[in-house]
């Protein structure tokens, strides 16, 4: 099942979500959904809250990026009830997107290294070292669970130039090939 992507300015997106338990109800069939959603709409992770599911869970596939990274070929990970354990390394500034944001894309600065402590799908227990572009996506997906979009990440001057396209996301004025739930949507 393809899910909606909740749209900037969605009360869901800003809140903290919550850990899930492994009898979490339809987890196996969330995540296949999960992923059938984000392949929809040509994204490389999508954050549960991003479907109007506020808990600790979020997958990626940065196949997409294997032209800069060989090595990311193939990297599909689910993440459940993740934690950041730390990152380190000098901040690099990459041009981000958010499928619940289309159209705006804007250099955040981010560690290149984060070590995540995770459950993956069948519940086992995962400490992992990520860099470069996995490391971004992990980052960024891992924000979605705190209720952090990577506007939030940008100058006070960058978010008031974007201020009127994202009041425009939010209402459903904007050019999308993929569905949406709008919360200002008139
Ligand atoms: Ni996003």
């Amino acid at each position: 099942m393809i899910y909606p992507i909740a749209a900037y300015g969605s009360a869901v997106l800003k809140k903290r979500a919550a850990e899930i338990q492994p009898d979490h109800p339809g987890l196996k069939q969330l995540i296949a959904d999960m992923f059938e959603t984000m392949y929809e709409s040509a994204g490389v992770g999508l954050a549960a809250p991003q479907i109007s599911k506020p808990i600790r869970l979020f997958v990626i596939d940065a196949t997409p990026f294997k032209d800069e990274e060989p090595s990311l070929d193939g990297f599909k990970k689910v993440f459940i009830n993740p934690k950041i354990v730390e990152e380190t390394g000098e901040k690099w500034n990459f041009n981000e997107g958010c499928l619940s944001i289309p159209g705006i894309r804007e250099d955040v600065s981010r560690n290149p290294v984060v070590v995540m402590n995770y459950l993956d799908q069948e519940f086992n227990e995962i400490q992992e070292t990520f860099t470069g572009l996995a490391a971004r996506v992990i980052q960024h997906e891992y924000d979605h669970l705190e209720g952090v979009l990577f506007t939030d990440r940008l100058s006070a001057l960058k978010r008031q130039l974007l201020k009127g396209k994202l009041n425009d996301i939010s209402r459903g004025k904007v050019d999308v090939d993929y569905r949406m739930k709008f919360p200002n949507l008139r």
